[in-house]
């Protein structure tokens, strides 16, 4: 039985949010919304449930989950060797879209950290998120989507991914970013990227310094060696087919777009093209089918509404989506990652 609960995102009623405090407490899953997209939260220490997340994600057993904090107290609690220099600048970006990886303490289980000798920690910045983790205890979250899937960044992706399988869902309308939370691996001697994510790689390089971008974080092709575990998993992906396409001009976009689809279109496939609010007409006015997903003078719109427009495509009477591409600054290099592993690495690129 799932119990769905209405709060304001901003203003959340405490005594709704106690409640699900008080499932997480009694070893219960909550799915739970944060500025990033929805996470599926047991208690850090509690196996028993974090076993249970597995279960009905359908998740790999080696794949960690992220610890999500309230207080640098609780960084304390979870990880140990924190450099003083390091929680210096956590004062600065916490709460908000980051997440570190860092040597986990004593007090974290084999069953929390799946076995790794590190934990990757964040402490969200979204009230429901963080008055749960204060009224109960440090929670470990993945995303509250079935694994696989596109993550939820609307209570009812959730519905549709885990009714009936988890406790509590705590609707807080749409998540602000929609994609998930960037991570920086903090125990190399420079940061490493991870995942990139809202919280972009030049404001990292601003509080940071150095930090490196391997081609892993970029989304490019795929490789022996995953940097985190979850990276060697397909991901993001609708069940139909997406192909990408990628060029650095946006007139030559459109054409390799619209000569894409146009193909596809002669094969006899029912195609829908994913596209931004400056080029969207260039496909309607020929007919073809659209998901207008942002605009290009502001990617953080396209990235609130990336995963909404994948689970999209899956519900329209479609062979195959075809998705423009982002230019690969701020937040578009987290819209990039995502789509390059929403196609399965299928990218057609300009010759320009
Ligand atoms: O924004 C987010 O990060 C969301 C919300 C719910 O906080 N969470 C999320 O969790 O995206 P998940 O499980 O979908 O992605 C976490 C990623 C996985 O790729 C996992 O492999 C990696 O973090 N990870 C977790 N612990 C790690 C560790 N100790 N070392 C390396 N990678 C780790
Ligand atoms: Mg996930």
């Amino acid at each position: 039985m799932t119990l769905l609960l209405k709060v304001d995102a901003l203003n959340p009623d405490r005594e709704v949010i106690r409640r699900a405090a008080d499932v997480i407490l009694k070893g219960g899953l909550v799915a739970f919304p944060t500025e990033t997209v929805y996470g599926l939260g047991a208690s850090t220490y509690n196996d028993e449930a974090i076993r249970r997340i597995y279960v009905v994600k359908n998740r790999p057993m080696d794949n960690p989950s992220i610890i999500h904090i309230s207080s640098l107290n609780q960084l304390h609690e979870v990880a140990e060797d924190v450099p003083e220099e390091l929680e210096e600048k956590l004062k600065i970006v916490w709460p908000g879209p980051l997440t570190i990886i860092l040597r986990k303490s004593s007090r974290i289980s084999a069953v929390a950290s799946c076995g790794l000798n590190t934990v990757a920690v964040r402490m969200p910045a979204h009230p429901v998120a963080l008055t749960l983790i204060s009224e109960s205890t440090p929670i470990s979250a993945p995303s509250a989507n079935i694994s696989g899937k596109p993550s939820p960044t609307r209570a009812e992706h959730v519905i549709r991914d885990l009714w009936g399988k988890i406790d509590l869902i705590i609707d807080g309308g749409e998540s602000f970013f929609g994609v998930e939370s960037t991570i920086i691996d903090y125990t190399r001697k420079s940061p490493v990227l991870y995942r990139p994510g809202p919280f972009t790689v030049e404001e990292l390089r601003r509080i940071f310094g150095e930090v490196k971008v391997p081609e892993q974080a970029l989304g490019l092709g795929q490789f022996k060696e995953a940097l985190a575990p979850g990276m060697k998993y397909r991901h993001y992906a609708p069940d139909k087919p997406l192909i990408l396409t990628e060029c650095g001009e946006l007139d030559g976009l459109v054409k390799l777009t619209l000569d894409l689809a146009t193909d596809e279109v002669k094969k006899g496939k029912k195609v829908v093209v994913l596209c931004s609010s400056e080029t969207c007409g260039s496909y309607a006015k020929v007919g073809f089918r659209i998901i207008e997903v942002g605009s290009r003078l502001n990617l953080y719109t396209v990235a609130k509404n990336l995963f909404h427009s994948l689970r999209l495509i899956d519900s329209m009477d479609v062979d195959l989506a075809i998705a423009e591409g982002y230019p690969e600054v701020g937040v578009g290099l987290a819209v990039m990652n995502r789509l390059r592993k929403a196609s399965g690495y299928k990218m057609v690129k300009c010759t320009a």
